[in-house]
């Protein structure tokens, strides 16, 4: 693992490292043996005789069998430490901060205790302990995040928890590991970690509804959405459209990509996506609509306001 940007992966990094420093050490002596015992214990010209059978040396079977053993306890015990440094109990004793769910292809992002719902941009404060609950709405997915640590599966109708404590701010990109469907490879996650000051503002930003749009194109667009089907599976705060199936598109505009990641947010991309969603994400929830163009261009315009 590169860079581990957090407890729980600096954890299992140290981990790994003794793992791969016990592994080099047997090779080595391994290595060292058969060579000296094969230079040792060559046959040397002109003898022809048998070597001696020799049976039983309580001394080496004791050293054979002792320092495996004690180096299998000593890795089963470093394995036990961070397993409970990375999940310190099975289930959490306090709400969770965040609830992620797993959707074919996206994952939906809930900060229960501030009314927050937003999709696959997840922001995280560095600095303090997160729980995270983990939940499914279809089939299994799989969180992982290399850089934060360890995986976690996302089971329908289970909750299942992970324990993240990020060191330092950044963008940390992990992907869906769970084969969950024709776009699992596109069920990218992009978390941004931030300092408390900064998380803060982003969840303050995004706890208010979205903003009425600027202008006549917009206001055409907000119209079309909430009478035409993507009300139906798409919310956006203090619009009608108040569907669930779909992302969270209050503030759609504010997030660097759409599609978890396939695509960076711009008016032109929202358009074509609209327009071909089957072309450009095939196999995504996303039905292909009969919008005429114009229309097209309006919902585009309006969603790209949504910041
Ligand atoms: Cu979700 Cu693979």
């Amino acid at each position: 693992m590169e860079e581990p940007a957090s407890f729980q992966a600096d954890r299992i990094n140290h981990l790994f490292n003794n793992f791969n420093i016990a592994a080099a050490a047997v090779l080595l002596l391994v290595i060292v043996l058969t060579t000296w015992f094969t230079i040792r214990f060559r046959r040397r010209q002109g003898d022809n005789s048998e070597g001696a059978e020799i049976y039983g040396n309580r001394k080496i079977e004791i050293v054979m069998i002792g320092i495996p053993a004690l180096l299998l306890a000593w890795l089963f015990y470093q394995t036990l430490s961070v397993a409970g440094d990375v999940m310190p109990y099975s289930k959490p004793r306090r709400p969770p901060d965040i609830i992620i769910t797993g959707h074919q292809f996206w994952w939906e992002v809930d900060y229960p205790g501030s009314h927050v719902i937003t999709a696959n941009e997840v922001h995280l404060p560095v600095g303090r302990q997160l729980v995270m609950e983990m939940r499914s709405a279809d089939v299994v997915h799989d969180w992982w995040v290399p850089q934060l640590g360890n995986k976690m599966d996302l089971v329908p109708g289970v909750k299942n928890y992970l324990w993240l404590n990020i060191h330092r701010p950044g963008n940390y990109i992990g992907t869906c590991s769970e084969f969950c469907g024709e776009q699992h490879a596109w069920m990218r996650i992009s978390v941004v970690a931030q300092e408390p000051a900064d998380f803060n503002r982003w969840l303050d930003s995004n706890k208010v509804a979205a903003s009425p749009p600027q202008d006549d194109l917009g206001r055409q667009g907000k119209a079309l959405f909430e009478v035409r089907s993507c009300a139906n599976c798409h919310r956006v705060k203090g619009t009608s459209a108040a569907g669930t199936a779909g992302p969270d598109l209050t503030h759609i505009g504010s997030r660097s990509t759409i599609l978890t990641g396939l695509m960076e947010t711009n008016e032109k991309n929202l358009a074509d996506w609209i327009e071909h969603p089957q072309e450009i994400k095939h196999g995504a929830y996303m039905p292909e609509f009969l919008f005429a163009k114009d229309s097209i261009r309006a919902l585009a315009h309006y969603l790209e306001q949504l910041k």
